[in-house]
């Protein structure tokens, strides 16, 4: 399965929350994050990891060479590239090696950059899910609302794929309350003081409640897909 933790705005979260989720799924699961983020990303730094084992040396050479395990981690990762290394990439490339990696991991988590590009939308066209991550301010909802459109419009978003996380909350929800995104938001985690990185002990509880909401949508999704199909078995049956 994969999963793609987007938003069109920085510092909202999506490296932190990647993290955390590997690491929960990690548990029990085969997991490897992607870090599609030409910025550079921040992986080379936050785990102290090789930066020449890149997403573009994995793209146009052997991927298997480029997967890295942070220290004490059981999950893979591979690092983001340069912001100059973006444009050697086509799409067919980095679909080629989303492909490689769901073969090999029961999951692949990818740590998507804000700017899309051709070697950044096989990230949200591949995806079995897309998480935006966004925070209750007016700037990153009426961003979020405006990038889902983009998406949509350019064919790059399958929106019943797509369900948001409101993080950084503090107090009640304000604009998040007051806008429809379009797509369900399903969990919020608050402002936490002193959070010092993606191995917090509160942070690991919220992704493990964002892991079960994350699951349980899609439950229910399917569930009433089997209602809608039913009805229309019945339909064509009356026919
Ligand atoms: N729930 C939270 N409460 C407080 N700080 C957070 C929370 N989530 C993330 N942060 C902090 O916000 C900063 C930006 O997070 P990061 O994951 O790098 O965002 P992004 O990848 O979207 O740019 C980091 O310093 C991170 O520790
Ligand atoms: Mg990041």
């Amino acid at each position: 399965m994969v999963i793609t933790v987007f938003s069109p705005k920085g510092g909202v979260g999506k490296t932190t929350l990647a993290l955390t989720l590997a690491k929960v799924l990690g548990e029990t699961n085969k997991v490897c994050v992607l870090e599609c983020d030409f910025s550079p990303g921040d992986f080379v730094s936050l785990l102290d990891l090789d930066k020449e084992k890149n997403i573009v040396n994995a793209c146009l050479g052997d991927y298997r060479a480029c997967l890295q395990k942070p220290q004490g981690e059981k999950f893979d990762v591979i690092v983001g590239g340069f912001p100059d290394m973006q444009e050697s990439l086509k799409y067919a490339d980095v679909e080629r090696l989303i492909d490689s990696l769901s073969s090999e991991y029961d999951y692949v988590l990818i740590d998507l950059q804000p700017q899309v590009s051709e070697a950044t939308v096989p990230a949200l066209l591949k995806a079995d899910r897309v998480l935006f991550v966004l925070e209750d301010d007016i700037s990153a909802v009426s961003r979020t609302v405006g990038i889902i459109e983009y998406l949509k419009l350019h064919g790059f978003l399958d929106v019943s794929k797509a369900c948001a996380v409101v993080n950084k909350v503090k107090g009640k929800g304000k604009y998040i309350t007051a806008v429809d995104l379009g797509i369900p938001v399903i969990y919020s985690i608050p402002y936490l003081q002193r959070l010092s990185e993606y191995k917090d002990k509160k942070m690991i509880r919220h992704a493990k409640n964002l892991k079960d909401a994350f699951f349980e949508v899609k439950k229910e999704k399917s569930l009433l897909r089997r209602l809608l199909n039913g009805f229309k078995r019945v339909e064509q049956k009356d026919k």
